[in-house]
């Protein structure tokens, strides 16, 4: 038996340490948040993506009386990003979240699983690192490419 440890580095960051450019992604998918649609799960997320040309795409989450119907917020937003602007890489995302009580989350939103897995399409299809941004107001996580996020994954190179 062999062990395959794998380490990920996250860098923490207070929201005064951003660059403005981040700051104002982390602006725009808090911003999302307030156009969430969760009338079920009460719990807002938004994310916001700044692409290669420099637009910054936003969108929140849109749920659904037959749950499973509904999408995340980070999912709306790259499919909306890549419906709009094919050719262009994305570069960040940030993402931000508010809880029932309508307040932001003091610690970084942990993106799901399959947001991950479409992070990591984006990312690929690309080929160019895609930074992740989870917003907590205590605390900022950046992730400098997705594959922080989701280790041992697959893509299309595993068909090969
Ligand atoms: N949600 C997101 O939008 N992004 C995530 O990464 C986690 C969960 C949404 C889905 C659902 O509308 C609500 O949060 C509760 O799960």
């Amino acid at each position: 038996m062999k062990n395959l440890d794998i380490q990920i580095n996250v860098k923490i960051y207070a929201f005064e340490e951003l660059s403005i450019a981040d700051r104002e992604l982390i602006e725009a998918a808090r911003q999302a948040t307030f156009r969430s649609y969760a009338p079920y799960s009460h719990f807002s997320v938004g994310a916001a993506a700044r692409l290669a040309n420099g637009v910054v795409v936003s969108g929140c989450n849109q749920e659904n009386a037959a749950y499973p119907s509904g999408l995340c917020a980070e999912r709306t937003t790259l499919f909306y990003a890549n419906a709009q602007y094919p050719d262009q890489p994305v570069c960040t995302l940030a993402i931000a979240a508010r809880n029932e009580k309508g307040e932001f989350l003091a610690q970084p939103i942990p993106p799901c699983g399959a947001c991950r897995q479409v992070m990591l399409e984006t990312q690929t299809r690309y080929r160019k690192p895609l930074r992740v941004l989870l917003y907590g107001t205590e605390n900022i996580y950046e992730l400098q490419h997705v594959g922080l996020l989701l280790p041992l994954s697959f893509d299309a190179s595993a068909m090969k």
